[in-house]
């Protein structure tokens, strides 16, 4: 047997019994954002200190929780709090939550997350659409014995953001009125911020934005099959952008200022997959 998928199965097991409902949708919420699941119609929660062996996150701000809920009449499983490689953890139990999502029945996976704007055009508080990532300097997920239950050896990585899903999120947001930018998010793997010459490179390369979550999630999810989207709200202009240093705090900062436009997105976007 594969340890990794084990250790999969072995939460799946201790949580199954006492889930409220098969959720539809997989929404992961990313720095700042945490407080979205206050607006959801909760129906159950589980801490993540509950699941035997489950990674717990360390950073302010991520506090850890499954919580179940109806956003209009869609059943979702919210993740308030993600781990990240960073924290320490293998990449594996990074990623275990999102695997462990799929075995509730989960069929989207919606993202979000804090970043730093790297596209000139971009600016603090906005949001951007993820339409692809750069994955190759964060670990990948799927390194080891491929877990056969789960998916193929080589995945394709050609549409890992649906293009349906991004369809309805941007007819969403001019719907509401809220400007939605799109790009490329890429991965590393923090825990310190870029330094200028590599935001030069980054930006080189093709990225709209920087963070240190997320592409390891999307990797692991499109081995599953799961239909993926994703929002990045741009909580800074990235280093060397502004006179500005970096700091944590600015991060949490813009991201609870975004947060009404952001759940207002997200809401109507879900109501409508
Ligand atoms: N870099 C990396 N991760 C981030 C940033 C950043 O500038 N802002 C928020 N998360």
């Amino acid at each position: 047997m594969n340890q990794v998928y084990d250790k999969v199965l072995k939460c799946y097991e201790s949580i199954k019994d006492r889930l409220p409902f098969q959720p539809r949708v997989a929404l992961v919420l990313g720095s700042g954002l945490g407080n979205y699941a206050d607006t959801m119609d909760v129906r159950g929660e589980i801490s993540y200190s509950e699941i035997e062996d489950f990674p717990v996150s360390t950073v302010p701000g991520h506090a850890g929780k499954f919580i179940f809920g109806y956003i209009k009449d869609v059943p979702v499983v919210c993740m308030k709090g993600r781990v990240h490689y960073y924290e320490g953890y293998p990449v594996t139990d990074v990623v275990l939550p999102t695997r462990l999502m799929k075995l509730m029945g989960a069929e989207i996976l919606f993202l979000t997350n804090a970043s730093g704007g790297i596209n000139p055009s971009f600016h603090a508080g906005c949001f951007m659409l993820i339409k692809d990532h750069i994955s190759c300097f964060a670990p990948n997920p799927l390194i080891g014995a491929n877990i056969d239950q789960l998916g193929c050896r080589f995945p394709d990585m050609s549409t890992v953001y649906d293009p349906e899903l991004q369809r309805i999120i941007r007819e969403k947001a001019k719907e509401c009125d809220i400007p939605l930018k799109e790009g490329v998010y890429v991965q590393l793997t923090g825990p310190s911020f870029e330094s200028p010459a590599e935001i030069q490179m980054l930006h080189g390369l093709g990225a709209d934005a920087v963070g240190m979550s997320t592409v390891v999630e999307a990797i692991a999810a499109n081995h599953m099959g799961m239909r993926i989207c994703g929002i990045s709200c741009v909580a800074n202009l990235a280093a060397g952008m502004t006179d500005q240093p970096l700091t944590h705090e600015e991060v949490q900062e813009a991201a609870n200022q975004a947060a009404p436009m952001f759940t207002r997105l997200v809401t109507e976007a879900i109501g409508a997959f």
